[in-house]
């Protein structure tokens, strides 16, 4: 058995975070319970501490893009990105907020909203072909529209036009419906995980949700971060 941190005391979170900048690199933010619960009282919020949000807010800063699936965007209400003082001097020399893009197949959503509205780098929506051809075009006029897969987003062919456009820091939110599939396609190189202190029990999903993976990516452990009783594990593709 080994100490979690060798070198103990204060860490620059922003150094700690950086991605990989010789390549491109998808990493997924999750909080879960002790027992593996990814939400709780439906949400994922009450979960987490305010070190946690810190980080949730700093590896947005990190980040040229956040995708994020639909139904965690109508469960957690949310709004465009916007710059957050954890965020320091991270987005020098970039845009001063990443877009989100939200995947969805129904493209139910309000797009008066501020989320299409008000955000300050236009969202995107990643969706597949099948997609209601009224809803498409309203999204068009309201979201920058990438369409990949027939009846089902072909999560590879999306990263693909995210990565085209220049993002190349990509960061997942989930939920978990999401990450399965991000997982499944062997899209993953670094998970994030806090993991709190709570036993949940009840019916939440994990941080995963949805049918087996196929091949389990390859992580090793980058570092494990602990802030009062909740951890902060970093896990990284092994290179
Ligand atoms: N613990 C955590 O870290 C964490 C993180 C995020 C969220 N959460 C929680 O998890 C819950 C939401 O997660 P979730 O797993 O239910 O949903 P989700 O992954 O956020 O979103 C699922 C939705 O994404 C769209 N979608 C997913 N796969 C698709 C595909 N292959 N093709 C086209 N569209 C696709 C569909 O949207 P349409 O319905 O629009 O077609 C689907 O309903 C909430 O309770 C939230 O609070 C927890």
């Amino acid at each position: 058995m080994r100490a979690l941190t060798p070198e103990p005391g204060d860490v620059d979170l922003a150094e700690r975070y950086a991605c990989p900048s010789d390549r491109v690199w998808l990493r997924a933010q999750m909080v879960a319970g002790l027992d593996g619960a990814a939400q709780r009282d439906g949400r994922s919020g009450g979960l987490g501490n305010a070190a946690d949000r810190h980080l949730f807010q700093l590896t947005r800063g990190l980040a040229d893009v956040v995708i994020v699936g639909a139904s965690t965007v109508r469960v957690e209400g949310y709004g465009p990105v916007e710059p957050a003082e954890e965020w320091g001097d991270v987005r020098a020399g970039r845009p001063p907020v990443p877009p989100l893009a939200v995947v969805s197949r129904s493209l139910d959503f309000d797009f008066d909203a501020p989320l299409f509205t008000e955000a300050e780098a236009r969202t995107i929506v990643l969706t597949p072909a099948s997609a209601d051809p009224a809803r498409l075009a309203a999204a068009r006029e309201r979201a920058d529209v990438i369409v990949a897969g027939t009846d089902s987003l072909d999560f590879t062919a999306a990263v693909e036009q995210l990565v085209a456009r220049g993002h190349r820091r990509l960061l997942c939110e989930g939920g978990p419906t999401v990450l399965g599939q991000v997982v499944a396609a062997g899209l993953l190189d670094e998970l994030c995980l806090t993991l709190s202190p709570l036993l949940i029990g009840g019916a939440p999903t994990r941080i995963l949700d949805g049918p087996p993976v196929p091949v389990p990516p390859d992580l090793t452990l980058a570092h494990a971060l602990r802030e009062d009783d909740y951890l902060f594990l970093r896990y990284a593709r092994k290179q």
